[in-house]
């Protein structure tokens, strides 16, 4: 693809491209973006990373060729797993497949209607302590609300009634705090965990570990027979029946439960804080929004076969998570040398690619940085050429909750903005966080007034 070409800063001599990197990841990736250049070598300090431009190259190494990459050795940093756990996100092998399967079921379509169900009530429940006109900090609330979803999903209703929604989304976004000042550049730079981060990441583990506990104390005796559809997803973990007779193996379920408690919430958060946040920058468009809902939905609240009936809800979601991928970067490690474009990669060579840079690629999407639904109504993310548009990743390793994520996205969003036009607090720039996820900025304060 043919785009004017431009000459990237020099790299600084002893710490190369880490600078520029560390003091504006996205505006460096766009750099990276307009260089023209397939496969970018870029210099991090002492270590080598090979940045992918063209699409072509991200569906290779995601899907064609995915058995020639592993996820990298940053993923397995201390500061990750203390987010994560040692769970399916990265896990290889064996061990993946063996989580892979397990998971399968909690995904699959029959199961949908129902999470649909669940979710619109929830979100029903947290619009309840909202009123017209009062700003709510739109980031943290839609982290508790999906945190609700995620731990419906795991446990049922077997949650304790305390404020576990507030304290995982307090934990992670300290956790998130420290990773992003730390660890700008993937595990650059081990400095040893401070003592916030050490006791969110103690408190988070301990929250993980209550829901746990409490969901063995109250579930249903398991030999009675219980209806399938309701089975939440905790029980068919694996390391759950190994603790269940007795074995100590608390802190392997524990990592399970808590990457899917991250990867199950924090995305699906961030998409839909960032989708209010454009509606809020583009009146227009939520016009457009708030006729399709009362059209098709009148005064009810949204189901799953209602979004057939939504293509500009859909378009908003799938143009959110373009402009703003919740997951900006993703990363594979080669097993063995190989070359990408006429870049030599040596075995363990980390490669990197980026849905922020390759979302943004006029080729592509025009005006990519425009807030532009429409462009969705007439285009089926399916036609886009492989590796142009994949904010739920590709290939084997493809998130697993993408379906679920694109409903509850969705249906959160209808929801909310059936009943309420949203409006930002404040004219300040807003600037997005590149930490693990691509967040908003922490405090971004949204008035929801009644419509
Ligand atoms: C808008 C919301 C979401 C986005 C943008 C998103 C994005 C992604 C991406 C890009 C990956 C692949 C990472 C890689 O290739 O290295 C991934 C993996 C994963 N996601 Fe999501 N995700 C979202 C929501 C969810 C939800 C709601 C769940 C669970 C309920 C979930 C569960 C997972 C899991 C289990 C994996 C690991 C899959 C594997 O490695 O086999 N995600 N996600």
């Amino acid at each position: 693809m043919s785009s004017p070409q431009m000459q990237l800063a020099t790299p600084h001599f002893l710490l190369g491209h880490l600078p520029y990197f560390n003091s504006d990841p996205l505006g460096f990736l766009s750099e990276c973006g307009a260089s023209g250049r397939d496969v970018m070598t870029l210099r991090m300090a002492h270590k080598t990373l090979f940045l992918l431009r063209e699409p072509e190259d991200v569906a290779r190494v995601l899907v064609t060729e995915h058995h020639q990459f592993i996820k990298p050795a940053w993923l397995r940093t201390a500061s990750i797993s203390r987010l994560l756990g040692d769970g399916i996100v990265t896990s290889e092998g064996e061990i993946w497949r063996g989580q892979h399967n397990a998971y399968l079921p909690a995904f699959e379509v029959s199961r949908m209607p129902e999470y649909g169900d669940i979710i619109s009530s929830l979100t029903a429940e947290t619009m309840e302590s909202w009123t017209s006109g009062a700003a709510i900090d739109v980031q943290m609330e839609m982290t508790q609300l999906t945190l609700k979803v995620i731990g419906r999903l795991l446990f049922s209703s077997l949650t304790p009634k305390s404020d576990w929604p507030e304290e995982i989304a307090c934990d992670l976004n300290i956790l998130l705090v420290h990773f992003s000042s730390r660890y700008r550049v993937y595990g650059m730079a081990p400095f040893p965990p401070s003592l916030a981060e050490m006791r969110a990441a103690k408190s988070l583990n301990a929250s993980i570990c209550r829901l746990i506990c409490h969901y063995r104390e109250t579930r249903p005796d398991p030999s009675s027979n219980t209806d399938k559809g309701t089975q939440p997803l905790l029980p068919m973990m694996p390391g759950y029946s190994l603790s269940d007779t007795g074995v100590r193996n608390t802190s392997f379920l524990s990592d399970q439960v808590k990457t899917i408690v991250a990867a199950g919430s924090e995305s699906s958060s961030v998409a839909v804080s960032w989708a209010l946040i454009l509606l809020a920058q583009h009146p227009e468009i939520s016009c457009k929004l708030f006729a399709e809902l009362d059209t098709v939905l009148g005064a009810r609240a949204p189901n799953l076969a209602d979004l057939f009936y939504l293509p500009f809800t859909r378009a908003v979601v799938n143009e959110t998570v373009r402009l703003f991928p919740p997951l900006w970067m993703t990363g594979r490690e080669a097993i063995h040398a190989c070359v990408i474009g006429n870049t030599k990669i040596p075995a363990g060579g980390q490669i990197m690619t980026s849905q922020w840079l390759i979302h943004r690629l006029p080729g592509y999407f025009p005006n990519p940085d425009a807030f532009r639904p429409e462009r969705w109504l007439n285009m089926d993310p399916r036609d886009i050429p492989k590796g142009a548009y994949f904010p739920f990743g590709a290939g084997p390793r493809v998130c697993m909750g993408k379906n679920f994520a694109l409903m509850e996205t969705s249906l959160i969003l209808a929801s909310i903005c059936r009943k309420y036009r949203p409006e930002l607090a404040s004219q300040d720039p807003i600037v997005p966080w590149a930490t693990v996820t691509l967040r908003p900025p922490l405090g971004v304060k949204l008035i929801l007034h009644a419509r």
